[in-house]
């Protein structure tokens, strides 16, 4: 197979970063002003404050920060789990209230997200059950469980299944969904690096395929930059223990498909990564 000429590409695409940072899209989501207080002690903790979002329709989103900063937090107002205390949540231009049909999203916790009475491929099946026929249901389950590489283990229980397979099992629930938004929580944070690279790739042709919008929250800076068209940071400017906001966001412009070695040489992957390394460490911009 013909390999894209990665570097001619990469050129073209910080050209293209200086003139036109977005490409023009659809905006899906768009959340303005918006900040969160969560019951804590009196009066409430502030957890998020002023956070600006937009993101356009079939972009790959990540999001980075230090532990405790809300980047969860951030995911749950997403995907409708959590009501802001003040600002708007818009998704394709109607105010999110509540879950949407056409957002699914991955927790953190991947322990305590599987029904441990019900297979593996019972558990994918889930979200399907009343809304496709059986054969269909059969089809997309065994399509979902091929993505994350465990469709030999679809008649186990997930509990015999190591950390690393509930995870991606949970993602398999949300893919064969095909929603139009996937939110997922550190979804590679369990995974070797072996099966991390290669459901990276999957699922970036997945996304390919069906235009779907991904925003992912990982700590690995790597993987953000490699999966994402924009890296979001989430920071703490004020100091620990004050309220996260977005205080940084990096364009990668790297050209697609990605591969998992060749784009990782690219002179633009180096340079985001640099970038987000000097925001993670410092909290903000420049010194
Ligand atoms: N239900 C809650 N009630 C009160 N405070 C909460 C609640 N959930 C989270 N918090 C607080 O909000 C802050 C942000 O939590 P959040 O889970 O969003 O962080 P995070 O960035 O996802 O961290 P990590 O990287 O460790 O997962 C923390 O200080 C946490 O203690
Ligand atoms: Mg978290």
């Amino acid at each position: 197979m013909e390999q894209p000429d990665l570097a001619k590409a990469d050129t073209e695409a910080a050209i293209d970063r200086q003139t036109d940072p977005q490409p023009a899209r659809e905006v899906l989501f768009e959340l303005r002003d918006v900040g969160v207080t969560l019951p804590a002690g009196p009066g409430g903790r502030e957890i998020l404050t002023d956070v600006q979002v937009e993101v356009g329709t079939g972009e790959i989103v990540a999001i980075v920060g230090p532990s405790g900063t809300g980047k969860t937090t951030l995911l749950r107002v997403l995907s409708g789990l959590l009501r802001p205390t003040c600002g708007t949540v818009t998704l394709a231009g109607r105010p999110v209230t509540g879950p949407s049909a056409s957002a699914v999203t991955v927790f953190q916790d991947y322990a305590t997200a599987l029904l441990p009475w019900r297979t593996v491929a019972h558990n994918v099946a889930l979200p399907l059950e009343g809304k496709t026929g059986k054969a269909e249901r059969r089809r997309r389950v065994r399509e979902a469980l091929e993505v994350v590489g465990l469709a030999e283990r679809a008649e186990e229980y997930p509990w015999r299944l190591s950390g690393g397979m509930q995870q991606r099992v949970q993602i398999a629930r949300a893919l064969v969904v095909q929603p139009q938004v996937l939110l997922m929580d550190e979804p590679f944070g369990a995974l070797d690096a072996i099966t991390k690279a290669s459901l990276h790739d999957q699922l970036m042709d997945v996304q390919a395929q069906t235009g779907q919008t991904v925003m992912f929250i990982t700590h690995d800076v790597d993987e953000a930059v490699y999966l994402s068209d924009r890296v979001m940071v989430i920071h703490t400017p004020d100091g620990p223990g004050t309220p996260g906001t977005i205080v940084h966001t990096v364009t990668t412009g790297l050209p697609r498909p990605r591969d998992g070695i060749a784009t990782r040489d690219l002179p633009g992957f180096h340079a985001a990564r640099h970038e987000l390394a000097e925001v993670l460490r410092d909290g903000r911009v420049g010194h």
